[in-house]
């Protein structure tokens, strides 16, 4: 695939996903400012590189269903709902996210914190009644994927963890324990869900699970980078934040020039793995150099 045809997907499917959502939740009946505060997180921008991982891998077994979009957009509510609290004074306490004032700083740390439960909520809920297409059979097998990805054994784990070794110099053991669960297990869920909902072979789906664990850790090495490196027009949130809360990150505990070596290195894991799975993967492996690449 071109690079002119990635830009194209990313382009057309980031289109429909940024419009769904906020539709997902406007017909909710609920308070007007926890509404607001949800759909304002939504709409700040974003990559939208989870539903986008879920809407390739479904491509690449020729298989995207109407539903998939909202089953995309469940991953990205949970990741808007990890956002708002990541931010949160008690956790980074960052005041700009996606180049907005974060969530608690226009709708206070109460509504903040429930309009990140509400996400989560809603995001089953919209798993669970509102994907008829989907078999129950296939609806099961994706929610518990999804509640192990975002739970304590996954996302959350990951974020207490990382917050448990502020100010400490951890192993890098540790420090990948921390980049696997609070931002790899979601990544990879997105990736096994297009898998299961392509109906794809078992051996794929558990190749293309090893492929995401490795493109996770790529994902938040290459963010870690960015906080030190980027810049803060482009990634929409403060550079130097890491630095700022003593976290454990693979700069402070690699040098830069080292993080960069684990990134091509965890890179190259994923594209070979990602080469044994049957199925197009063009896509997918132009995907993970736009992740590697990324400048935001
Ligand atoms: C930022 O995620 C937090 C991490 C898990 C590293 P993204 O870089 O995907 O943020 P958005 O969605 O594009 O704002
Ligand atoms: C956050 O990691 C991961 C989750 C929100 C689950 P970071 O704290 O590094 O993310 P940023 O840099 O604030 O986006
Ligand atoms: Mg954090
Ligand atoms: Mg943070
Ligand atoms: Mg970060």
């Amino acid at each position: 695939m071109t690079e002119e045809s990635l830009q194209a997907f990313i382009q057309k499917y980031k289109d429909i996903i940024d419009k769904r959502l906020p539709e997902l939740i406007d017909s909710l009946e609920t308070p007007p400012n926890l509404k607001e505060s949800m759909i304002y997180s939504l709409n700040a921008g974003g990559k939208r590189i989870r539903p986008l991982l879920m809407l390739a891998v479904l491509k690449a077994y020729d298989s995207l269903f109407d539903d998939a979009y909202d089953i995309a957009c469940a991953a990205e509510m949970v990741h808007t709902y990890s956002l708002i609290h990541d931010d949160l004074p008690a956790m980074d306490d960052d005041d700009v996210r996606r180049g907005k004032p974060t969530n608690h700083k226009v709708f206070g740390e109460a509504i903040a914190i429930l309009a990140g439960d509400a996400l989560f909520t809603r995001s089953i809920e919209i798993m669970a009644s509102e994907t008829n297409s989907l078999s129950p059979e296939v609806k099961i097998r994706l929610i518990s994927e999804f509640v192990k990805a975002s739970g304590p054994e996954g996302m959350v784990g990951g974020q207490a963890a990382d917050l448990n070794g502020e100010g400490k110099s951890l192993s890098l053991e540790e420090l990948e324990y921390i980049h696997h669960h609070k931002t790899g297990d979601l990544l990879t869920y997105s990736i096994v869900a297009g898998a299961i909902m392509a109906n794809a072979p078992e051996q794929d789906i558990e190749k293309l699970r090893s492929f995401a664990k490795a493109l996770g850790l790529v994902f938040q090495i290459k963010d870690d980078i960015l906080d030190v490196e980027g810049d803060a027009s482009l990634i929409g949130k403060p550079v130097g934040s890491d630095d700022d809360k003593d976290k454990s990150t693979y700069p402070s505990l690699l040098t830069l020039e080292g993080a960069k070596k684990k990134l091509a290195y965890h890179a190259q894991e994923a594209k070979e793995t990602l080469s044994k799975v049957s199925g197009n993967m063009a896509l997918l492996n132009e995907l993970t150099d736009y992740i590697v690449e990324r400048d935001h």
